[in-house]
């Protein structure tokens, strides 16, 4: 077959790359890191844990995850350079933009940006790790004209990471939804995002350009930017009765509903949506909100009768975020916040086992023209 005859739009059903992160087995139902069921992991451990297990390839002991945490706290300052940078930007600019240009700007602030060894990367996903969450909160914090909110040390990564967007230090309760919400965004093999991020760090580019390029990736719609539009559907439907007829009408009108449909999982549940819809119902019914589980429940059984279509992690991750009292705005940068630890290990994997991304294309236009 020439290689014209083998196009397939979208790189659909194309084995890329090869990893040693992550699997999505449909069949079997099972999301494997590293070994590991994600969805097990996202049961028993922490999210500390599955950044050791993606890092260093095994789930750390307890002095490992320790010292992990302490690395996390010790770097989780932002050069005020690019709080600058991020307080210059106009009020509009969308939280996914933002995220890219503060992730962008810290670049330059990295002794060891050019150096690709496995050590010095894994250096840069820590500080990236670290940071992420405070450009995530703070540049929102600046858009609304508010000052700045400090990490807070004596907290957990992920009850800070709350804190630092909501003001309020979380719940128990509240802390395992959102870490739970954490691991199951943390990686999932070969989708857009990190298909971009393998592509730039193919060039020997580094791990901070590839998780720029990923942010601007995960901006759209049909991937994470769906978690923010399904929770502006469920306000647009507002009551439980209000649902059906809304998504009925957008159907009839030919629009996408967010938070249903995969690519690889087609016409099966994703399994991450599944462990999100549990958080839900736990926090719903501890917030007096099971409206919105119920709601949540209407649309998956119309979009199953009506398109035969499953939510994806987005549809469930949307209304935990919205009980955690996190911005909408701030949805697409949590999922990227979440992510960047599977990015980072990819990008890893990929300085260590290189070979250039460069595909071919089909020529569709006109030959033999002369000017
Ligand atoms: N709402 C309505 N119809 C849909 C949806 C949806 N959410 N998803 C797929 N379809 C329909 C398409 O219209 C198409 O129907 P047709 O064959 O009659 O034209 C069919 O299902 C196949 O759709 P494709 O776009 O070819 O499937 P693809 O694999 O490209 O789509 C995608 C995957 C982009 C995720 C799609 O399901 C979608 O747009 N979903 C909504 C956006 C979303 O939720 N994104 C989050 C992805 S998960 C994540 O990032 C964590």
């Amino acid at each position: 077959m020439s290689i014209e005859q083998d196009y397939r739009p979208g790189l659909e059903g194309v084995i890329a790359s090869e990893t040693s992160l992550s699997f999505l087995d449909v069949d079997a139902e099972e999301i494997v890191i590293r070994g590991y069921d994600l969805i097990e992991l996202a049961e028993e451990v922490s999210y500390l844990d599955v950044v050791g297990l993606l890092l260093d390839g095994k789930l750390p002991s307890h002095l490992e995850r320790q010292a992990i945490e302490k690395d996390l706290k010790e770097n989780a300052d932002i050069p005020e350079a690019v709080m600058t940078i991020l307080k210059a930007l106009p009020k509009e600019t969308h939280a996914m933009d933002a995220l890219r240009t503060g992730i962008s700007a810290l670049a330059g602030f990295d002794s060891e940006l050019d150096d690709r060894s496995k050590e010095a990367n894994r250096h840069k996903a820590i500080r990236l790790l670290a940071k992420v969450p405070a450009v995530v909160a703070n540049s929102y914090h600046l858009k609304m004209g508010r000052p700045p909110v400090e990490p807070r040390k004596d907290l957990s990564y992920s009850a800070n990471f709350i804190y630092m967007i909501t003001g309020t230090e979380p719940s128990e309760s509240e802390v395992q939804a959102f870490d739970q919400s954490l691991m199951v965004y943390s990686e999932h093999e070969m989708p857009n995002s990190t298909f971009a991020a393998r592509v730039i760090a193919s060039t020997q580019s580094d791990i901070y350009g590839a998780l720029t390029g990923s942010v601007a990736s995960l901006k759209g719609t049909l991937h994470g930017g769906a978690n923010e539009a399904v929770m502006k559907m469920l306000l647009e439907a507002g009551t439980v009765d209000q649902i059906e007829p809304l998504i009925m009408k957008k159907l009839q009108n030919k629009e996408r509903i967010m938070g249903f449909g995969h690519r690889v999982y087609m016409k099966k549940m994703d399994p991450r949506a599944q462990l999100m819809k549990q958080a839900l119902l736990k926090l719903a019914e501890e917030k007096g909100r099971h409206d919105l589980y119920e709601m949540c429940e209407i649309g998956e059984d119309v979009m199953r009768r009506e398109k035969g279509l499953y939510p994806n992690l987005d549809y469930y991750a949307a209304p935990v975020y919205y009980l955690l009292n996190i911005p909408i705005d701030l949805y697409t940068p949590v999922f990227l916040a979440a992510r960047t630890v599977g990015i980072s290990a990819h990008v890893i994997e990929q300085h260590e086992n290189n070979r250039l991304f460069r595909p071919r294309i089909r020529y569709t236009g006109p030959r033999n023209l002369h000017p």
